[in-house]
């Protein structure tokens, strides 16, 4: 049997503040104006990372018809162009992309713009664990228990003004470590994302922080990610460091690459084939397992009364 001597560095967890207490503590010492508060504490008390957050409270709300995905497969499949048009290779290209530090800028037409550092952003809402379908424009398929916190959250303390009518979402542009972003010049980079504000505030979507009860690994878009169950994979735009607020509608990369085939709306619609594909069938991964298509991806009581009925 193993006994676990505690190292002279370690402190015993019941000499540990809670993490509540230390975050009041810290709180109080900042509005007293205590610079670097932080820096004066015994290091085990400071907070670093956000993974004593996981796994988050499930959402009962949200249920799948469908099984989910094996996570070994959500987490090694992946589209992430900035590395490689291979899905089977990103996961082993992002050794390099370092996510600490991470600031996620929210700027224009918004009465409180704000730099925040990731790890603040992600404790300052309370994060939850949905299960949700998830669907990619070339028909591939999972099902996936994500973590993160509602849109409204953010969209709310930021306040955007009466003239706000979209919320464009801009990944991280590092062609140093991102080979992708120099093989592929003709896209147009940063990847680039973008939401009317009613879609934003919408009850579905989220920014994902987590998958499988844990945070996001760096190929599925750590630290941050749009989670929009409703529209085709390429909207949940990965690893967002800025969030801008506008009256006149974004230009995005993949829209804007090639009309004809990605809509600006790209909400999952099994009537509308793609001109190259039908988009009839969802094909699970990693079964080929096929299923019709639903419209919205099935979640059209939800959102129906966002649109028309036409938008592509
Ligand atoms: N975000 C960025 N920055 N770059 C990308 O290439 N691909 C999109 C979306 N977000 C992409 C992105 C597409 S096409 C899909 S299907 C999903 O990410 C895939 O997410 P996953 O790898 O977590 O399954």
């Amino acid at each position: 049997m193993l006994t676990r001597v505690r190292k002279a560095w370690e402190i015993a967890e019941s000499n540990a503040i809670s993490e509540r207490a230390y975050f009041s503590r810290r709180k109080w010492m900042q509005a007293l104006g205590f610079a670097g508060a932080a820096g004066l504490l015994p290091q085990a008390l400071q907070a670093k990372g956000t993974a004593d957050l996981y796994p988050a409270k499930r959402n009962a709300k949200y249920t799948l018809d469908r099984p989910v995905t094996d996570e070994r497969v959500a987490t090694a499949y992946n589209n992430f162009y900035e590395f490689t048009l291979d899905k089977q290779r990103v996961v082993d290209m992002v050794d390099r992309f370092e996510i600490d530090p991470w600031k996620v800028k929210v700027k224009g037409l918004v009465n409180n713009p704000k730099t925040y550092d990731v790890d603040d952003l992600i404790r300052r809402f309370p994060l939850e664990e949905r299960l949700y379908r998830f669907r990619c424009v070339e028909t591939w398929a999972m099902a996936v228990p994500w973590t993160g916190f509602p849109m409204s959250a953010l969209i709310r303390e930021v306040d955007p003004q009466p003239a706000a009518r979209f919320m464009k979402m801009v990944t991280v542009f590092r062609p140093e470590v991102m080979p992708g972003i120099v093989s592929q010049p003709h896209y147009d980079w940063p990847y680039v994302e973008a939401l009317t504000l009613e879609e934003a505030m919408n009850e579905l979507a989220l920014f994902g922080t987590g998958m499988f009860g844990k945070p996001l690994p760096k190929q599925n878009g750590a630290p941050l990610r749009a989670i929009i169950p409703w529209k085709y994979g390429l909207k949940n735009i990965k690893s967002i460091v800025q969030i801008e607020f506008t009256k006149k509608r974004p230009a995005t990369l993949w829209n804007k690459a090639v009309p004809s085939e990605y809509g600006w709306y790209s909400n999952v619609n099994p009537r509308r084939p793609h001109p190259r594909w039908s988009q009839a069938m969802d094909r699970m991964i990693p079964t080929g397992e096929l299923r019709p298509t639903l419209l919205y991806n099935g979640y059209e009581q939800h959102v129906a009364e966002l649109y028309k009925g036409n938008e592509f």
